[in-house]
């Protein structure tokens, strides 16, 4: 029989199983993951563009606002840089120069040197006593596990594949989250090199083989919208979900009101996964800026340093209220979110839907 408390509940110490996904780049405010928390979920800050003093602001101000347990989610990718690529930064700054010229990009805003202070960051997680970690793009360096272990902090991996689910298993992860291809933004994949694109395999075939090959806990993300994709989901064998582009759409995401608006207007229709925004592969709402990327012919760099390098074109995108420029990250399921709804009544909807269809 299906349950909606599932053993997950009890590992993370929430109510309901229902993760917000942590999403890097502003949307996690800290409103956001208290509510959910407060409601009943799990809330996660997205810190994977942060600095240490930024990530350490925004847990002392989650605390103050719940008690609940939240979690941090940390990129940890150890994605090869060719040396050679070095010689093409030239060309990506043209393409780059040529297409933020409308928002009065020039080649001195054009910037490649990029800083991963992973140490201090983990640091602050571990000073700052957060209950749960979440990792992306691969799993915590031996150390680092050992360190989470011993102050008892739970540790969330995201996989894409039942290889990574293993490997991450092995390691000590306490939950995996497995992203099928249907997930807005950024997907987990740790090996790059493996699988250019990303591992895409789609959410129905990926959850039950991953289940099926682990023993710890398996969380479903990639299209979970409602009540029916949560049941789904813990038929599949999920004990959970992990949703992105739902919460992106609350009252209480940080994303710029055009992109909530491009969310309540696209279809599934709409997405693409690109490396133009990053170098690593990731899904959102096709705009011009990813158009005429994929016109020049010109390859991405490689993650981060293309990411570094578009940042000035999606700040002043962002400032300049031009959405055509600014990345999009969505999942695709989008047709299920019309409007603002606070986080607590997204939760609050999908659990009295999910009890429904049990019912
Ligand atoms: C805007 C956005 C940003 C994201 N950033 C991250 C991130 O920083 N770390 C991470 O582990 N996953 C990130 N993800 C992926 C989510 O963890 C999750 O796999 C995805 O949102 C699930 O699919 P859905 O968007 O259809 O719910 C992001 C997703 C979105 C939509």
């Amino acid at each position: 029989m299906i349950t909606l408390h599932t053993p997950i509940c009890d590992v993370l110490n929430i109510k309901y199983p229902i993760i917000q996904a942590g999403m890097a780049g502003g949307s996690t405010t800290v409103e956001l993951i208290a509510n959910v928390c407060n409601a009943g979920g799990l809330g996660t800050l997205g810190a994977g563009y942060m600095m240490p003093d930024d990530i350490r602001k925004a847990i002392r101000d989650i605390k103050q606002q719940t008690d609940r347990p939240f979690a941090v989610n940390m990129f940890c990718a150890k994605d090869p840089i060719n040396p050679n690529e070095k010689k093409r930064e030239h060309e990506v700054k043209d393409v780059l120069v040529s297409t933020g010229k409308h928002l009065g990009i020039k080649e001195e805003d054009i910037q490649f040197h990029t800083s991963d202070p992973f140490d201090e960051r983990f640091q602050v997680l571990i000073e700052e006593e957060v209950p749960i970690i979440s990792t992306a793009f691969g799993i915590l360096p031996a150390d680092k596990m050992e360190a989470a272990k011993k102050r008892n902090i739970k540790v969330i991996s995201m996989v894409t594949t039942v290889k990574e689910a293993m490997i991450a298993e092995r390691a000590g992860v306490d939950v995996i989250v497995a992203q099928g291809s249907d997930a807005g933004g950024h997907r987990s994949t740790f090996d790059i090199k493996e699988h250019p694109q990303g591992a895409n395999i789609g959410t129905f075939s990926l959850i039950p083989q991953v289940v099926e090959n682990v023993k710890i806990p398996v969380v479903a993300a990639g299209g979970v919208m409602n009540g029916r994709g949560l049941v789904a989901a813990l038929a599949l064998g999920a004990q959970g979900v992990q949703m992105g582009t739902k919460f992106l759409g609350s009252k209480e995401s940080g994303i710029h009101p055009l992109y909530k608006k491009a969310l309540f207007d696209s279809t599934e229709e709409q997405t693409v996964i690109t490396k133009n925004f990053s170098g690593r592969p990731a899904r959102g709402i096709k705009n011009t800026f990813i158009e005429e990327f994929d016109d020049s012919g010109v390859p991405p760099l490689p993650y981060p340093i293309q990411n570094t390098a578009t940042s000035s074109i999606r700040k002043e995108a962002s400032k300049q209220n031009q959405i055509e420029y600014m990345s999009l990250w969505a999942g695709q399921g989008l047709r299920f979110i019309h409007q603002e709804n606070p986080a607590e009544m997204i939760i609050k909807e999908l659990m009295g839907e999910a009890e429904k269809i049990l019912g």
